[in-house]
Formats: structure tokens, sequence, C-alpha cells
């Protein structure tokens, strides 16, 4: 009967106290031949002896009972069966108390959840909070069974009623695919055999359903993530990286990247226990050796050249907290993302949840099973993928270094979401920002996001501040020219020019250099908002202003960089004869010498023009933009 091609479903059953889980399970066992002879002759035994018309088939299930009550905890009980078509994982979450944490447990590997409902009872909150769990986790298939149909009669009123109050709620949550099944675990109706005694229905059983759902196409077989587990040497002349292939394809010869250290090679061989192999797929776990010597360590990731995940050490999560201990934001946790362990630290609890009316409300700790927002720092960057599109790159769980606990368990939010919040801040702050009588505002008419995909980079706003003379205009003109040949978009505003006149009108007092740089930050936020690299050369003496600017871009797309060149240097350089004009009084209010420059505290880059070329200098920022995943390495 067994045969190693047969594909394999993992799921998860949650319910409410008495609703006939364990019964199911038990039939589920039983029709599928899964239990022995003897195993189910002593249960028909026991229901007998206790009077029960049918056999007690949730007996099956007893000594997960008797373990419970020994004190032994069992959170999440793993159980396995199979039929012809296929093997089945079934991941049994107790529905108690700790149901939260046991569920996100269980079920965050499950390709498809059953919650079961007493169709006595209809839909309880717990189904409720066990649906958002399911949603939370992206569990792609839900299968509402409704069971105890025979002690409704098999009403198909009843089944309707709770199908329609159930799709009610359903609608707020992300689940595509519910269904849902009228079922009598005790008596046997559309478990695996098809009832005679509910005509009205006409789906599938229970069992069909699960042996036919499909599930490659929910698995992400397009984005290659292999995080290395091991490094191999069995001899001199090989080096191999072993892991287990979280999501995607490869085959001998591709190009691919390391990360960190973005060094790219292409793949030599794939390897497993039956030999080379001319293609490897999730979740296979392989071993990788690569064309060239590069330093690769456990936790690194190897990835394909053209499609890299995302990178940073900023995150925004929404997390389950699993310890008995609240969240302590001053705690250093350590992050477990693929192979990878990172200390980290939570910054800031955006909202919680109440799961049983969905509504967000602030907090400044988490209870055991509470879940919620929060945005984390690691230590070092991580590569991530948002975890909607990536279940296995876009989770990680958190651990209490004292106790070794797991302490929490996190699924990443997609960051390119900082732009989706971006447009909708823009539309949402329309009352705060300035804005001429009787206008309207129309928002932004392609999203960003799609520029962005089309043009294959980031949008982003360099900021170049430093004193007249210092380099700017020079080093972004370069760095421009650099980034247009790399097919970039690209725009250039430029101080001197933008005081020729869009603020012709301005001078140099602090009030109207305030204005210049707010006119520059809204025509730089046009520029970025078509999906361009906006290069912007401006002395913008005072951090207020600059500050100001940085606040109109969402985290990461502004980048400050500090042109660095001392004030003798830039008179030295004078290349304007301006220093010499102020000098002898010609010019007034001239930075440097008659009004102050304010170096940034903490910019994102620093070039001195003084110590390093202008090739360097271009160098290095092109690195910062490829390192930081504005354009492509
Ligand atoms: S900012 O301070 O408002 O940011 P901005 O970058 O637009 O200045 O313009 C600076 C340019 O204006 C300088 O490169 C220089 O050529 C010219 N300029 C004329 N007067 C002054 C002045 N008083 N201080 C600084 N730059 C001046």
């Amino acid at each position: 009967m067994y045969s190693g091609e047969k594909s394999l479903l993992r799921f998860t059953t949650t319910g409410s106290v008495d609703d006939g889980k364990s019964t199911l399970i038990g039939r589920l066992l039983y029709e599928t031949k899964s239990i022995y002879e003897d195993q189910y002759a002593a249960i028909e035994k026991t229901s007998r002896r206790k009077g029960f018309q049918e056999v007690e088939l949730a007996y099956l299930l007893d000594g997960l009972a008797a373990e419970r009550e020994q004190g032994i905890t069992i959170d999440v009980a793993y159980r396995y069966f199979e039929t012809q078509k296929r093997k089945f994982i079934i991941t049994d979450t107790p529905g108690h108390v700790q149901y939260t944490r046991n569920m996100v447990t269980g079920a965050s590997k499950a390709d498809c959840a059953v919650i079961l409902v007493d169709a006595r009872n209809g839909i309880l909150t717990q189904s409720k909070r066990h649906g958002f769990i399911i949603s939370l986790l992206q569990i792609p298939h839900l299968i509402v069974a409704i069971n105890k149909m025979d002690l409704v009669d098999y009403s198909e009123d009843v089944f309707n009623r709770i199908v329609e109050e159930y799709e009610d709620y359903s609608q707020k949550l992300d689940i595509h695919d519910i269904v849902y099944i009228p079922v009598s675990a005790l008596k046997g109706d559309n478990v695996s055999v098809k009832s005679e005694r509910m005509l009205w229905y006409d789906g599938t059983t229970l069992l069909h359903y699960l042996e036919n759902i499909h599930v490659t196409s929910d698995r992400n077989l397009v984005d290659f993530r292999f995080p290395v587990q091991y490094v191999i040497r069995p001899h001199l002349d090989f080096r191999g990286f072993a892991g287990k292939i979280a999501s995607g394809t490869i085959t001998p010869g591709e190009e691919v990247v390391i990360l960190p250290s973005g060094k790219s090679t292409t793949i030599k061989s794939i390897t497993t226990y039956d030999g080379e192999l001319q293609e490897a797929f999730s979740p296979q776990s392989v071993v990788v050796s690569l064309k060239d010597e590069i330093d690769v360590s456990r936790g690194d990731m190897i990835v394909r050249k053209k499609n890299l995940p995302q990178i940073g050490n900023s995150l925004e999560a929404t997390i389950c907290w699993m310890d008995e201990k609240p969240l302590n934001m001053t705690t250093p946790y350590i992050m477990k993302h693929t192979t990878n362990y990172v200390k980290a630290h939570i910054t800031k609890i955006v909202y919680k949840i109440d799961v049983d009316t969905l509504h967000r409300k602030p907090a400044d700790t988490f209870l055991l099973n509470e879940i919620g927002r929060i945005e984390i720092k690691t230590s070092a960057p991580v590569f991530f993928d948002p975890y909607k599109l990536n279940r296995a790159t876009g989770s990680f769980i958190l651990i209490d270094p004292l106790t070794n606990n797991t302490v929490a368990s996190g699924m990443i939010r997609d960051v390119t979401r900082h732009i989706e919040d971006y447009a909708q801040k823009q539309d949402e702050n329309v009352a705060q920002r300035g804005k001429s009588p009787h206008t309207i505002w129309r928002g932004m008419n392609i999203d960003l996001a799609e520029r962005e995909e089309r043009n294959g980079h980031k949008a982003a706003v360099l900021w170049f501040t430093g004193l007249s003379g210092s380099g700017k205009s020079t080093i972004a003109g370069a760095l421009e020219k650099r980034l247009f040949d790399l097919n970039c978009r690209t725009a250039m505003l430029d101080g001197d020019n933008m005081r020729h006149g869009l603020c012709s009108d301005l001078s140099f007092s602090p009030e109207d250099r305030k204005e210049n740089i707010r006119r520059a930050g809204e025509v730089a936020k046009v520029f970025f908002e078509h999906g361009n690299v906006v290069l912007c050369t401006f002395i913008s003496p005072f951090k207020r202003d600059r500050e100001f600017v940085r606040s109109l871009f969402p985290e990461g797309r502004f980048i400050e960089i500090h042109i660095d060149c001392d004030i003798e240097e830039c008179r030295r350089r004078d290349p304007n004869g301006l220093y010499k004009k102020a000098a002898s009084g010609v010019i007034k209010n001239f930075t440097g010498l008659s009004s102050p420059y304010e170096s940034p505290d903490n910019p994102e880059l620093i070039v001195n023009t003084k110590n390093s070329s202008l090739q360097e200098s271009v160098d290095k920022l092109e690195a910062y933009l490829k390192a930081h995943f504005i354009i492509a390495r």
C-alpha cells in the first residue's frame, strides 16, 4: 500500500471542548485502517461496558488524555495515517485554555485546518478565534466541519444557518478557501463515507476533500531560499552546504548570491542521499556545492541572483506571545530566523488585537496567548520575505536567553507595505498638510510598488548636505551618471538650480532657507512617488529642516549623506568665488562664515571629500544602495 510517491498533507484540527474532535480523529484513523484490530476490539469492549450504542472512537485518543492527567504536558499531538492517495499528518491541538499558543505551534506548517463546530451550538467565539489564527498563520485551506448533525436531525436548515453565520465572520479574515461539510463523526456520516441521511448535501466527504486539496500551488516554488545549516567538508576536494530548501527550486549551473556577503557564484552540484539531482525544490534537504571557493557559514542564505529577499534589521511583525512571563521591552531576546540566530529588541508595540472583536488596541506588554503587532530591531541584518509570500523565511521565534523558552512566534510583515502605508498616510494626512482652499487631494495615480517593480529598483531620496564647495553637486552628478548607466530612473534637484525660478523669491535668511528646503522636499516627494532615485544637493544647514524632509518619506528611503569637508578646504576650493565675496561682506548670511551649519548627528552616510577621491566616494554610495537593496546587486 505504501508508496514513496504519495504527497503529504499536514492538517490541524481545532474545536471547542466536547465538539467531537477526538471522535472525528478516531473515525478518520479507524476508517483509513490506521489502527490495530486489538485496539479497536478494546475500545469496542469499553464502549459496550459503558453502555454506549456506538463504538466510542474517541477512546482511541485516550492515551493522550491519560498522559495529560498524569501532568505530562502535551501541547500538540501528531498523528499519522494514509490512504491510497495521500499521507497525512494531523497536528491535534487541544482546544482548552492555552489554545492560541498550541494552535500557533501546531498549525504553523499546516496546509489545511479543520475547525469543528457542534451543530447544536452553532458558531462559538472559540470557532471565530480559531478562524482568526488560521488566517493569521495563512493556512491556505479551511474546512469547517459541522459535526453532530445526527443530533439536529441532519437538518439542512441548521447547516445553512451555521454556514451563513461563519461566512459573515470570515469575510473579515484573510482566508481564500473555505468549505463547509456536514458530518457526524460518531455515526460516520460524510467522514469517509457519503451520508445517506443528508442527500441535500452535494459536496464531498471530509476525507475525499483532504485527499484532493491541491497543495503544491500553495507552496512558494518561485523564490529560491536556502538557509545554510551545516558546512560539510568530508575531504579537501569537496565543500558542501547542507540545509533544507525553504522555498523555490534550483538547478546546477544557476547563478546565486550568498547573503550576507553578497558574493556571487554558480551552483556546481546538488546532492542528496540518493545521489546527484538535476533539480531540487522545497522542502527537500540537500547538499549544494558551489563553483567558487567562497566563505559560507551556518546562518548564511543562498539565493538566486535575480531574486533577492528583503534585508533589514528593523522589522515589523505580528507576534503571538507564548510565555507565562509577559513581554519585557527591556529584555534582549534571541531571534531564530531560518537557521540564523540574532539578538533582537522589541522596540515598539504597535497594537494588540482583541481576538474576539478583531479590534486593535494600544498595549505596553503582551501576556500569554496575546497577539499583536510589534516593531523589532535585530543586532545584524536578516534576510527575509514577508510571511504572506513565504512562510519559511517570513517567520521567526523569539527565545528568552535566560530561560531558553520560546516566548513568541512571529510573522514578518511586508516592508513594501511601508510603501502602501505611505500612500495611505498621504491620503489620511491630507487635513494636516497645508493646502489651498477648495482643493481636492487626488492621491497617487499608479502605485509606487508597481512602478518600482517595473523599474527594477526602489525609489529613494539621496539627500546631500554640506557646506558650499564641499563637493555635493560633483559627487551627486557623478553618482547620477553611474545610476543612469545602470538603467535607473533618476532625478536631480540642485540647490543652485532650484534657486532659479521655483525658489528665486527666497533669500538666505534662516526662514527663507527653511522654505527653500520645504519646497525642495516637496518636489523630491513628487519625483520619489514616480519611482525615481532622487539626488538632492542642498546646503540645508539646519537639522530641523532636514528632519522635516525625512519625515516626508517612508523608513529606509530617505538617505542623508553628509558631504564632509572642513571650511578651510572649502574656502581654498571656492569654486565660484563666493567665500571671497562673503569675506569681503558682499554676501551676507554665508553658511560657515556668517550663518551656521549644523552637521547631521546620524546621517546614513558620511563622505569625506578631502580624503577620498571622487571615484571612491561614488563607489561607496553605489555599494550602500546595493547593500540596502535600493538598486539591484
Ligand atoms: S540652503 O541653505 O537654502 O540649503 P541652497 O543649497 O539652496 O542653500 O543654495 C546654496 C547655494 O546658493 C550655494 O551653493 C551658493 O552657490 C549660493 N549662495 C548664495 N548666497 C549664499 C549664502 N549666503 N549662503 C550659502 N550659499 C549661498
